[in-house]
């Protein structure tokens, strides 16, 4: 009977995806490997001291994520150009305060920009700690208030949803409005502060002609060379550029900026956290395979397919490792190392096997020697929480009901891990 059912759940959820099937969902299948030891040095020295991780471990981890998988970023443009667009203090029925601020990516007034779409909460004693995170759809779709800029941006075609002819339309307001607990973050304290990523980069492969990759290119260059950005690290580069922002606008608290995603956009926020330690949390929702899954697992989407379907994700050199993950001199836990001591959260989806939930929440334990050498009490767990069951230290994880998605479960976790950490810094 059990076995039935199980098997039953197996076959809806490969249905789900039929082109997810030929991947392995075997726990008994997933291979045998040996991760590397984030806490043993390339030169096989044991690593026992803070100073020592600081200093010698984790530059070399974040050079490796550099070379290997992400690719590198170009430093920050000199002197930060932005255009506030719109301000209302009465926002949301008189709650909050709503800006939209145009950041010029390259520093100059005429070139590529992103929208950052605002809503600061109006009751509060001084500056808001903010959740900052890439949205998939444009800012107008994370709620259904008119008064937010439509994108202008390339967007892909869903005309059921308001998607046509590469641009958004009026019909596509609040699209993903679920997704964003706009109101219950404002509510509780909390700014919310969301850019269309497709500002910074179209997600499609076009060789990076267009987003903001060409405005970086040296002489004749005319792509990224193997070990430069892909579109996870110029996305990542933008929501920098949003904390750029963040430093000179004094309703917001930049020291608590906690950056967020889903998905493509987690694997987005953990490179982001990683590589600039401005900010003070970091969450994965559902990130799946190049974010949070460990990748020697090669359980649901593996390094091979991610490479194949979406070519400009990663870098160059990162295709090495196709079918041979044993290669990598990294794995995803080492990038969740990156972020030690500052409070990470990896949430996983129970039917999201694609993303390997097991693989997510491994990243986390295997991540906690390092925060614990920097003195925190890491994950606080040795094994897997049940369902619904959240874990909270200073790694936080849980494994929901449902599918890849974002819930009010998970804002629910969030904002619980946020008042747990920023509201005990002395604010
Ligand atoms: C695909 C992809 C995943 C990604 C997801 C998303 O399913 O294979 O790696 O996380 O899209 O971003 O929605």
């Amino acid at each position: 009977m059990t076995l039935r059912l199980t098997l039953t759940a197996a076959v809806v959820l490969l249905m789900a995806n039929p082109s997810h099937a030929q991947f392995n969902y075997d726990e008994a299948k997933v291979p045998k490997f040996t991760l590397p030891d984030p806490l043993v040095t390339s030169a096989g020295e044991k690593v026992i001291s803070a100073e020592q991780w600081a200093k010698q471990r984790r530059p070399e981890i974040l050079e490796l994520f550099e070379s290997q998988v992400y690719g590198r970023s170009p430093a920050a443009p000199k002197g930060l150009v932005v255009k506030q667009t719109d301000i209302d203090t009465k926002a949301l029925g008189g709650k909050a305060t709503r800006k939209q601020v145009t950041v010029y990516l390259t520093g100059e007034n005429d070139g590529p920009q992103m929208s950052i779409l605002i809503y600061i909460p109006n009751n509060r004693s001084g500056p808001a700690p903010v959740f900052l995170g890439l949205n998939f759809l444009g800012n107008h779709a994370v709620h259904a208030d008119p008064a937010i800029h439509i994108t202008k941006s390339w967007t892909r075609n869903d005309p059921k949803r308001g998607y046509v002819d590469n641009k958004a339309t009026e019909k596509s307001r609040g699209a993903a409005s679920s997704r964003w607990a706009v109101d219950m973050i404002v509510d509780r304290g909390y700014a919310i502060a969301t850019i269309y990523y497709g500002d910074i980069d179209p997600d499609f492969h076009d060789g990076f002609k267009n987003g903001i990759h060409p405005h970086f290119y040296v002489g004749k260059q005319t792509e990224p060379k193997a070990d430069e950005w892909g579109s996870i690290a110029a996305w990542s580069w933008g929501l920098s550029r949003a904390l750029d922002y963040f430093q000179q606008d004094d309703d917001i608290d930049h020291k608590h900026v906690a950056v967020i995603g889903h998905s493509r956009l987690g694997k987005t926020s953990l490179w982001a956290g990683a590589g600039d330690p401005r900010f003070a949390m970091v969450i994965s929702n559902n990130s799946g395979c190049g974010g949070a899954a460990l990748s020697r697992r090669a359980f649901g989407e593996t390094v091979k397919r991610i490479n194949t379907s979406f070519p400009h994700w990663f870098c160059g050199n990162y295709k090495k490792y196709n079918d041979k993950e044993d290669d990598c001199p990294v794995d995803q836990h080492m990038l969740i190392a990156l972020i030690a001591p500052r409070p990470v959260y990896i949430a996983s989806a129970h039917e999201d096997r694609w993303a390997d939930p097991r693989g997510e929440f491994l990243s986390g334990l295997y991540a906690d020697p390092v925060y614990r050498l920097l003195g925190t009490d890491g994950i606080g767990a040795d094994k897997m929480p049940e369902i619904d069951k959240p874990v909270q230290n200073t790694i936080g994880y849980h494994i929901r009901t449902g599918k890849h998605d974002v819930t009010d479960f998970d804002w629910t976790q969030y904002l619980k891990f946020a008042d747990k950490h920023f509201r005990k810094a002395s604010r």
